[in-house]
């Protein structure tokens, strides 16, 4: 399974925070937040990814994270030149996709938790179908909703219903399979003039190729969106690092212990860094290939 990570759209909503920065390289804690939704990928045992953003900050993530071989991915590039909807992803790497299966995440979406990269992992393996997931939430009116019919069988997805026909919020993870290319041409842009997301899981679901997974309350995921949320996010990631003497979304790491790269490589990556970040690293190699810490 290949993997797209979308990370452009204007950003306008944490102006003016972004409006010199891509809202994907805004720090997230310690590491900007493009890392998270791509080591999410590497949890999937994704390695050949597209990175999709703007003409202005395209050039701002390969310089952040090259060619990806320095963590054992395959990492390419390619522009949306206006922001015309998530479903559009598939038509900028069509080239990429081809009739390959392929897992779409969005660059602000941030997920951590117990067991969720057994879940990836084997959604990861799909070839038929779409997969996508649902998380309840207080505020699901701000997302794609997942609606049930009496007998609880996913019957349709609403994008930012008014009155949500339940908790369950879609999430900014999709996994699909090779037809999704030729779905996406299909779609036409709704009212705000998008190739939506929540159209094309339709298109699937119409045909009973559809397959919605819960993600349970061991599980948090954030979209940072606001400020508050991106704020939320940070706080999240440093009680957690702090307490468990841990880093969560560390590339290096995850390379190493999915044995991508080797302890030199670590330590040489790790020299780069005369911090925390670097010494951590340092610890990753000294605790063994073979052990989570
Ligand atoms: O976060 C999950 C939600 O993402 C889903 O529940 C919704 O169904 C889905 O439509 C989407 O909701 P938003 O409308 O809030 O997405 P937003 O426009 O904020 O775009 C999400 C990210 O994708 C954001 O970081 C910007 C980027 N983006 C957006 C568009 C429209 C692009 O890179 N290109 C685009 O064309």
């Amino acid at each position: 399974m290949r993997g797209i990570l979308l990370a452009g759209g204007s950003g306008t909503r944490l102006y003016p925070l972004t409006r010199a920065v891509s809202k994907q390289l805004m720090p997230v804690y310690d590491k900007p937040m493009v890392y998270y939704p791509l080591t999410t990928l590497m949890l999937a045992g994704i390695r050949e990814i597209l990175v999709i953003s703007t003409p202005d900050d395209t050039p701002l993530f390969q310089r952040l994270l090259g060619d990806g071989s320095q963590w054992g991915l395959t990492l390419s590039y390619a522009v949306q030149a206006r922001p015309e909807g998530l479903a559009q992803a598939f038509i900028v790497g069509s080239k990429f996709v081809r009739e390959e299966p392929v897992c779409l995440i969005l660059g602000d979406n941030i997920f951590y938790g117990h067991g969720l990269p057994d879940v990836l992992r084997e959604t990861a393996t799909m070839t038929s179908g779409a997969r996508i997931f649902g998380y309840g939430i207080r505020d699901p009116e701000r997302y794609g909703v997942l609606a049930f019919d009496a007998s609880g069988h996913l019957s349709d997805i609403v994008e930012k219903p008014a009155n949500p026909p339940s908790r369950y919020a879609v999430p900014g993870i999709y996994f699909y399979d090779g037809t999704v290319v030729d779905r996406a041409r299909s779609l036409t842009p709704s009212a705000r003039g998008e190739l939506e997301i929540t159209d094309l899981n339709r298109l699937y679901l119409r045909e009973g190729l559809l397959g919605a997974t819960k993600l349970g309350r061991g599980v948090a995921w954030f979209d940072t969106g606001t400020y508050e949320s991106l704020l939320e996010a940070a706080i999240f990631m440093e009680v957690l690092e702090k307490r468990q003497g841990i880093k969560v979304a560390c590339p290096e790491e995850i390379a190493f212990r999915l044995g991508y790269i080797g302890r030199e490589e670590v330590l040489r990556m790790a020299s780069s860094y005369k911090n925390d970040y670097g010494r951590y690293l340092c610890e990753v190699v000294e605790s063994g290939e073979d052990q989570w810490k």
